[in-house]
């Protein structure tokens, strides 16, 4: 084991063990491929539309959640556990999900994550995409939204025009709206602010998962942080460096990072 490895691995304890979180042991996804939605058309759906995921785009997207009897699934409803149970004793409401850099598996974990605590019978869960500059998670869902967060801070769409619905009961999408590129001045807008609180303080049932942009590309995590009881950042096997996950949590010092999750690939 050379010392990058053994570095990686002590850093991987050290946070899973401060986060009271069990790094993912394995891989909960086949590794191979990419995505490959991009570029490709996308159907364009509204409000109105209840977004069905078929098996195939749940396979393209590496969502495994939803499965009742497989180890990927089981994985997600271990972590869900832990962070429901640390959100319960701590009244938490709102998540958000970062790492160091772009591809290391936040949008793959979100959606995983959301998927099964909307599973989880008491809860009903909303995902935001807040990657105003790269917004991606729609691709996920294999659909190309008609409106999104950002349409509804910078051209007044009303907010039930940008959610989605999923066939999966109890979870709602807020995609990212139109790509924009003054992402951070964005999310620091008071109409911002006043949704966040909104969304936290209206369904005392409802938890809040937040998709951010990486914390080492834009400054939009640290301007929308505030907002968010509670961070959980992604570590990516064979990909994130010791030294960014190191600086990732400098940056965060003031968040309330509650956890780390290895997302490995083979
Ligand atoms: N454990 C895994 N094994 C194999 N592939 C994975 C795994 N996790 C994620 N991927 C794939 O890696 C790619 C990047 O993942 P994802 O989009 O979730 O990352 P991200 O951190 O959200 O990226 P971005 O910062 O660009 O939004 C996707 O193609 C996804 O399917
Ligand atoms: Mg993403």
């Amino acid at each position: 084991m050379d010392k990058l490895e053994k570095a990686m691995q002590k850093a991987r304890q050290e946070r899973a063990m401060s986060a009271g979180l069990s790094p993912l042991a394995s891989s909960p996804f086949a590794a191979q491929g990419s995505l490959l939605q991009s570029g490709r058309a996308l159907p364009v759906i509204n409000s109105k539309d209840v977004v069905t995921l078929t098996e195939e785009q749940l396979d393209r997207s590496r969502i495994v959640a939803h499965h009742t009897r497989s180890a990927e699934a089981d994985v997600f409803r271990l972590l869900r556990t832990q962070i429901l149970q640390i959100m319960a004793r701590e009244k938490y409401r709102t998540l958000a999900i970062t790492s160091a850099d772009y591809g290391d598996g936040k949008s793959t974990i979100a959606l995983n994550l959301a998927i099964s605590i909307a599973m989880d019978l008491k809860q009903t869960v909303l995902l935001a995409d807040i990657d105003l500059r790269k917004p991606n998670l729609h691709e996920f869902l294999g659909i190309e939204p008609e409106a999104g967060l950002s349409d509804y801070l910078l051209h007044d769409t009303p907010l039930p025009e940008c959610l989605l619905r999923l066939s999966f009961e109890r979870l709602t999408i807020l995609p990212a709206g139109k790509p924009i590129e003054r992402s951070s001045e964005t999310l620091g807008l008071p109409k911002m602010a006043a949704l966040a609180h909104e969304m936290k303080t209206r369904y005392p049932d409802r938890l809040i998962i937040y998709d951010m942009p990486p914390v080492l590309a834009q400054d939009d995590p640290l301007a929308f942080i505030p907002h968010v009881d509670a961070v959980l950042m992604v570590v990516r096997e064979g990909k994130s460096k010791t030294a960014d996950v190191t600086r990732c949590l400098d940056i965060l010092s003031n968040a309330n990072v509650i956890g780390t999750v290895l997302n490995e690939a083979f």
